[in-house]
Parts: C-alpha cells; sequence; structure tokens
C-alpha cells in the first residue's frame, strides 16, 4: 500500500468510495434517509465538495489517498481510501461545512437533522476543541475505505499520517468518530472526550458521534 496527497484526477475515485463506504456509518443514512431515491443529489453535492477540497482555494484542506493493488488486477493500483483534514489556523470542522451547504436543495437530505447535526457538531466543536487546543489542531473532517479494501491498514496508515503531522507541527488532532472509525482512532492511541447524542425534538431516531482527539505526549513532540 502507499500513500500520497490526493489531487484533482482523484476526485471520481474519492467519490466511488465515499459513495459506498460512508453509508456504514450510521450518521449517513440518518442525515441523507432519501438518498436511494434521489442518488443523482448524493452524487452531485458530495462531487462538489470533493472538489472543493481538492481545489484548495481557501489553503485549509488537505487530501490523502491511499493506493491498493486492485482486485481486478493485482499489478494495477487504485484509490481504495482517503482521508480529508482541516488544517489549522482556521480549525474549523465538518459542523460549520454543513451549515454552509445547500442544505434545502438537497432532496436526498432530511433538512432538520442536518441542522441538528451541525448544530451539535458546532456546539461540541467549541466546548471539546477551541475551549482546549485553540486553533493548535488538526482536524479529521473524513476518512473512508472502499468496503471490498476494508481491514487492510488503508485507514489506519491515512490518520497515521495525520497524527504525525499534527505531532511534528506541535498540533493536537482531533476528530468526530463513527463506531467503526473509534475502534480503530482507539487502538492508534486516540482518547475519548464525550460522546454527542443528535435528534430532533419529536423523532425517535437519534444517532451518536464519539468526540476524540490525540495528544502526543509532550516528551515526544
Ligand atoms: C473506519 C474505516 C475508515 C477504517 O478503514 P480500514 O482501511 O478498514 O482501516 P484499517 O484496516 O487500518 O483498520 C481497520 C480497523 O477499523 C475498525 N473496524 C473496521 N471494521 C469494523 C467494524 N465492522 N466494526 C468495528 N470496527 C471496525 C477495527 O478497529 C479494525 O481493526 P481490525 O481489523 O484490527 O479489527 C472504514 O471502516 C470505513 O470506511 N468505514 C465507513 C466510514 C467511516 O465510518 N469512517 C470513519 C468516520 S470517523
Amino acid at each position: 500500500m502507499s500513500i500520497r496527497k490526493a489531487d484533482l484526477s482523484d476526485l471520481d475515485a474519492m467519490v466511488e468510495v465515499a459513495l459506498v463506504a460512508m453509508p456504514m456509518d450510521p450518521q449517513w443514512d440518518y442525515r441523507f434517509p432519501h438518498r436511494k431515491h434521489y442518488p443523482e443529489d448524493t452524487l452531485k453535492f458530495t462531487r462538489e465538495r470533493f472538489k472543493m477540497f481538492l481545489e484548495n482555494e481557501s489553503g485549509e484542506w488537505h487530501v490523502m489517498v491511499a493506493e491498493l493493488p486492485s482486485r481486478e488486477n493485482p499489478t494495477v493500483f487504485k484509490v481504495a481510501a482517503f482521508a480529508v483534514w482541516r488544517l489549522p489556523p482556521s480549525g474549523e470542522q465538518v459542523a460549520s461545512d454543513a451549515e454552509k451547504a445547500p442544505v434545502e436543495q438537497r432532496r436526498d437530505a432530511d433538512v432538520e437533522r442536518m441542522r441538528a447535526f451541525s448544530e451539535s457538531l458546532g456546539e461540541a466543536r467549541k466546548h471539546y476543541f477551541e475551549r482546549v487546543y485553540g486553533k493548535n489542531r488538526m482536524h479529521l473532517i473524513l476518512l473512508a475505505t472502499h468496503p471490498e479494501y476494508q481491514r487492510r491498514g488503508a485507514g489506519g496508515t491515512l490518520a497515521s499520517w495525520g497524527m504525525e503531522k499534527a505531532k511534528e507541527d506541535g498540533l493536537a488532532t482531533t476528530l468526530f468518530a463513527s463506531p467503526m472509525g473509534r475502534q480503530l482512532y482507539l487502538r492508534l492511541g486516540f482518547r475519548d472526550l464525550g460522546a454527542i447524542k443528535i435528534q430532533v425534538d419529536g423523532e425517535t431516531e437519534s444517532i451518536c458521534v464519539g468526540v476524540m482527539a490525540y495528544v502526543p505526549a509532550s516528551d515526544e513532540a
């Protein structure tokens, strides 16, 4: 396996991975319950968002991909996983992206749940991250491995790359974890800071998102 910085030519491969991997995270179906009826909207908005990451006009994004020998032809490497990081000083993360996104235009999304998700993560970001680390942190926005290539170390390698870079730059690494991701992050040395329950008033459905950080020991930094 090898990892490298992504560029715009990786856009289609990243979208392909996301569309099959992200539904394994419960927050995806929670926020996009109509995705099976409007797959074109999921595709369009995912693609636009990833293009923004890759074009990186604001200078705050860093996208890495992991390549593995393809199942069809092991002599050919293909993009099997990717990670999107938000670099300081802006230190924002997925919550503020969701606020900026044109949620009402997405027929695949549930607007109330998108708002609840965005608000809850925004509050958690302030409470758990900004209050403690200020802008001195690197935030993992997205991590996904194609299901056919999972459990072969790609996700861990990409997460470790960011942890190492953050350590070199004297930063904490922060993230909001899915249930699958949490197991991996714990193994890599992240610790739980809390858990947030997201629920719209009057609904029985809810999701739980883990709040995690990795702070290198001071004698290692
Ligand atoms: C989380 C994810 C990125 C891990 O990618 P990966 O390439 O399989 O990662 P690695 O091979 O380095 O590590 C796999 C670890 O993930 C965790 N994991 C994978 N599948 C899991 C599952 N079904 N349940 C619980 N933990 C799981 C385990 O800790 C596993 O380690 P193990 O194989 O030693 O048990 C991948 O499972 C994925 O894309 N999930 C869907 C999207 C998602 O939840 N992303 C994380 C958002 S925070």
